[in-house]
């Protein structure tokens, strides 16, 4: 399968509707991972949130194709930027977890906050250990660490 990083804001119509519930399912699924909220977001939230979004927060959808003609999302990532800093989320379709899909989808996140900050982070759960041995794999060093989040910088 091959897989790329495709910004939202790429999309319009019903493939863009398609996407954001894509997302807000894919999310949703993956709450307990999440450092900043875990709140289920509904339908319309999602809306909302996608209206009012600012140039700072970026939202990707992970796509895979196969055959070259087949695309469906098989995850999603997301880049905020503050102070100069680009701080990473992503989640892989449990489906297919555990194939390397994760580290490509980071890898291309990476990527392209290197085009925009100097310094890429991310926060992580201290009980989410598959994503913290994703995260050095690539490259990321602990900064500091909470009782529950460790904020992780890429050297
Ligand atoms: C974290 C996540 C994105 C990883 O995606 P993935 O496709 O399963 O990961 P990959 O197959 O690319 O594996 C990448 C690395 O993750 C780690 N990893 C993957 N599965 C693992 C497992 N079951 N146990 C321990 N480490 C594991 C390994 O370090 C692996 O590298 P290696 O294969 O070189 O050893 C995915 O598990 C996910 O979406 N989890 C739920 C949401 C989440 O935790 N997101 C991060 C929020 S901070």
């Amino acid at each position: 399968m091959d897989v790329s990083l495709l910004p939202l804001s790429k999309f319009n119509g019903n493939e863009l509707e398609s996407h954001l519930e894509y997302l807000r399912k894919t999310r949703n699924s993956s709450k307990q991972f999440m450092t900043r909220s875990q709140d289920n977001i509904t339908p319309e939230m999602q809306k909302n949130w996608y209206k009012n979004l600012e140039d700072n927060f970026i939202p990707y959808v992970f796509i895979g194709s196969e055959h070259g003609v087949i695309f469906y999302p098989i995850g999603y990532g997301t880049i905020l930027i503050e102070n100069n800093s680009a701080f990473l989320t992503g989640v892989i379709d449990e489906s297919v977890r555990g194939k390397g899909f994760g580290k490509k989808l980071f890898s291309s996140l990476i990527d392209e906050s290197k085009k925009m900050c100097n310094s890429t982070l991310l926060e992580v759960l201290t009980t989410n250990q598959v994503a913290q041995s994703l995260y050095k794999s690539l490259g990321f060093a602990e900064v500091s660490k909470t009782d529950k989040v460790i904020t992780m910088e890429l050297s």
